[in-house]
């Protein structure tokens, strides 16, 4: 049975993809340090090295005493607002983090890769749906480091034979339909938890930027259901397996949502109005970001079982009405 290890797979998507693994007959082990993940959100029966990626010794050699078949690598930080602020972070997590991952693979004769990259490595496209050939100018020190990060594996693939596959997320949102599983972010910056927790709050949502160019003002995004994500890493482990050359593929649905359109469906979904307040534009946010997932969708056959806004958000209430959080 092939053995994945999973780097932050006790975080938000990490956690919804290791089941996914399991039920595809894979078996898994998890690297995480914690700082955002939930050592609870890891399944009984497999094992959990707390390891900061960070750390070389350490992470080389957690990395090396596993002996992976393959990797899929989430670990990381995420948040790009904080990215502006505290780059040095980011760079520490999200490049050299990857560098010990990709020295560790090369130690052990290059098992293959899924990366967490991000549509952040785009900024402001040229125009949408965005294909993977176009420009990638990231706006953001997180773009940025995602970008560097693809950089680095891709070196590794030409001169070491490290095979890998980007797959660039666009926003990941909702909660597993059993119930189990859900957005438990720490430090939450992503709309639709922050407005589901407006709702229960009564304290107001801030909507970041009202003049952009798009149709309400407001930015737009795709939003992708986490399972429909953790089946897409399903997909290329396998294809990486089967000895794929592996690819950097977009992860979206192809449509796009104003942060108003969001807010209205958490509106119909709860049966009541998020309180909000409008604010400037943050640092580093394109204005419209959303996938064109054609290639996916072809060479991988990824079909994505939620394609409906107002199904993701339920998905989301579901789980933080049962778990109030
Ligand atoms: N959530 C999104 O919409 C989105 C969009 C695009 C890309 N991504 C990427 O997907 C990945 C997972 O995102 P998420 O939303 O699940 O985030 P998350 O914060 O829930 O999960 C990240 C996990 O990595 C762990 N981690 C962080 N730093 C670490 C370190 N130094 N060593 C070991 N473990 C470490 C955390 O404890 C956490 O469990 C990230 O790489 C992120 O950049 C996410």
């Amino acid at each position: 049975m092939p053995h994945v290890l999973v780097t932050g797979g006790a975080g938000y998507i990490g956690s919804h993809t290791v089941p996914r693994l399991l039920a595809a007959g894979l078996e898994v082990t998890v690297l995480d340090d914690l700082s955002a993940g939930h050592a609870s959100a890891v399944p009984n029966g497999v094992r959990l090295f707390e390891v900061d990626l960070a750390e070389e010794v350490e992470a080389v050699r957690a990395i090396e005493l596993s002996r992976p078949d393959a990797v899929v690598h989430f670990a990381g930080a995420i948040e790009a607002g904080l990215s502006m602020t505290d780059p040095a972070r980011f760079y520490r997590v999200n490049v050299l983090g990857s560098f010990h991952v990709a020295e560790a693979l090369r130690l052990l004769g290059c098992p293959p890769l899924v990366y967490s990259s991000s549509a952040a490595v785009y900024g402001d496209p040229e125009s949408v749906p965005i294909p993977e050939t176009a420009p990638t100018r990231p706006t953001s020190v997180y773009g940025r480091t995602k970008l560097d990060t693809e950089g680095l594996f891709a070196a590794y693939r030409g001169a070491y034979g490290l095979r890998s596959t980007a797959l660039r997320y666009f926003n990941a949102a909702g909660a597993a339909t059993d119930g189990g599983l859900g957005e438990a972010h720490r430090v939450e910056t992503h709309l639709i938890p922050l407005a589901l927790r407006a709702v229960a709050s009564g304290d107001p949502l801030t909507v970041f930027g009202t003049d952009y160019p798009t149709p309400d003002g407001s930015a737009v995004r795709d939003y992708v259901h986490v399972d429909d994500l953790a089946d897409a890493h399903v997909l290329a482990v396998r294809s990486l397996l089967d000895g794929d050359a592996g690819a950097a593929y977009n992860v979206g649905l192809g449509v796009g949502f104003s942060v108003l359109e969001v807010l209205a469906a958490v509106e119909r979904v709860t049966g009541t109005p998020v309180p909000q307040q409008l604010s400037d534009r943050r640092s580093g946010d394109p204005a419209e970001l959303v996938a064109d997932s054609a290639r996916i969708r072809a060479e991988l056959g990824w079909t994505p079982a939620h394609a409906d806004l107002d199904d993701i958000v339920a998905t989301a209430y579901a789980w933080h009405a049962a778990t109030g959080q």
